[in-house]
């Protein structure tokens, strides 16, 4: 039984993310010839404590060509992982860990790694002739849950030439009670939001690099009003059935005196910043706010989780995904909820302890793709089976894009009329 679902050879070429820029792929066969690929993604707003992501340098693609990780999957993964059962994923994740052998995986690389430890996951569903999704909720004993989905709108930052300082403007579709009503709702206010923006004087047709609008609007307040106009035009009472949710994405505005907002010309404070943010919550249905402050700013995290109890506080760059950094956040009371981003660790099960910890402590959880991703639909099913309460991929806009959104569309379809949509749970006050 175990030969059928050992490791039998694995394979690894590079190919492109949906900025076109390198990215790993990876296929793994096991011993009953069953098989399955998966490509990793990459951010632009990374933060300082994520596992490794490497890139050749040099002069082909810029410097980010990715043949050393994929030269690291064939030459040193495959000969570590040949011959152990694909099922066992902590025993193939730790072994990669040991062959890499440093804390970041600087050597083999996250992303080569990754590639591995979610292909063999695939596999293993495969050889078992099930989807991923069930085969992982199996696992757990649990229910499949699809997640309520958080859908990017207006994107500014590194996402949108920083259109606006601010990285996201979202929505949650909170009342919704099927994930296909949701997305039916958040493409409504996306359309509604070209249509304010151009009946405002603005050129809202071009998609960011996660499917937003790139809108160049004076201030980030803008946004937030807009916003709120598309949800109404969009036949909905904001706040009642959608909200708002934003990542200030806080790491990229740290400045040597606090945090600077280019577009109005302003440096704040922590606290000038943290009076900002409670502003537009009191002003905006704005229902969760993710890094509100910087990846080392504990101090501004924890004046912001005594100041907005209500909201949904989300930690990405914070945690990188990182159980460490997540439980020194339970400790200290700092957060509500996590961003669960499998690159950001480079295993499977290394995401799946963070998501574990994070629920065991009360705190919501985000399963979350990135800036640029691929075609892969992986990450829905990782949602679904692991429960995650929530999603966020981006707008419903490019195709790397609606493919998770799609395969959420298609799952729910199968599980038919049992599907259980995650309910959106405002934090405990
Ligand atoms: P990134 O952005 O993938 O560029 O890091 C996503 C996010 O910040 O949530
Ligand atoms: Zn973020």
């Amino acid at each position: 039984m175990t030969g059928s679902f050992a490791i039998a050879s694995l394979d690894a070429c590079e190919v492109l993310d949906s900025r076109g820029r390198p990215t790993v792929w990876c296929e793994v066969v096991l011993g009953s010839g069953a098989r399955a690929a998966a490509s990793v993604p990459s951010g632009a707003s990374t933060g300082r404590h994520e596992r490794h992501e490497l890139r050749d340098g040099g002069d082909r693609y810029d410097g980010r060509g990715v043949r050393r990780a994929v030269r690291n999957v064939v030459d040193e993964i495959a000969p570590a992982v040949l011959g152990l059962d694909a099922r066992d994923q902590e025993q193939l994740d730790a072994t990669m860990l040991d062959t890499d052998g440093t804390p970041a995986l600087e050597r083999l690389g996250a992303n080569a790694v990754l590639s591995v430890s979610v292909a063999a996951a695939l596999a293993s569903a495969a050889a078992t002739g099930t989807p991923l999704y069930r085969y992982l909720s199996e696992l757990r004993g649990e229910r499949p849950v699809i997640p309520m989905p958080m859908v990017n709108i207006l994107s500014g930052g590194a996402h949108a030439a920083r259109a606006l300082d601010l990285q996201d403007f979202l929505v949650v579709p909170h009342a919704a009670t099927t994930f296909s009503q949701a997305i039916e709702w958040v493409a409504a206010v996306r359309e509604s939001a070209v249509l304010v923006a151009e009946s405002r004087g603005h050129h809202a047709r071009l998609a960011a690099d996660e499917g937003g609008l790139g809108i160049a609007l004076d201030r980030n307040e803008d946004a937030l009003e807009l916003l709120t106009d598309a949800i109404e035009r969009a036949g909905h009472e904001p706040g009642a059935t959608v909200s708002i949710a934003v990542d200030v994405a806080a790491t990229q505005l740290v400045h040597p005196e606090g945090y600077e907002l280019r577009l109005e010309g302003r440096t704040l404070s922590a606290a000038g910043l943290l009076d900002e943010i409670a502003r537009w919550c009191e002003s905006y249905p704005v229902c969760s706010v993710e890094d509100a402050f910087g990846e080392d700013d504990w101090d501004g995290w924890r004046r912001a989780s005594v100041r907005l109890p209500g909201v949904q506080l989300v930690g990405d760059d914070l945690f990188a995904t990182d159980v460490a950094r997540l439980r020194r956040a339970t400790e200290l009371g700092v957060a509500n909820a996590v961003l669960v981003k499998p690159n950001q660790r480079g295993t499977l099960s290394g995401a799946l302890e963070v998501l574990d910890h994070a629920r065991s402590r009360g705190y919501a959880t985000i399963l979350s793709a990135r800036s640029g991703e691929t075609e892969d639909s992986w990450l829905a099913d990782l949602a679904v089976g692991w429960g995650s309460g929530q999603v966020k991929v981006g707008s419903t806009t490019r195709s790397e894009r609606t493919a998770k959104w799609n395969r959420l569309l298609v799952i729910e379809h199968q599980l038919g009329p049992g599907a259980a949509l995650a309910r959106f749970a405002r934090p405990a006050v």
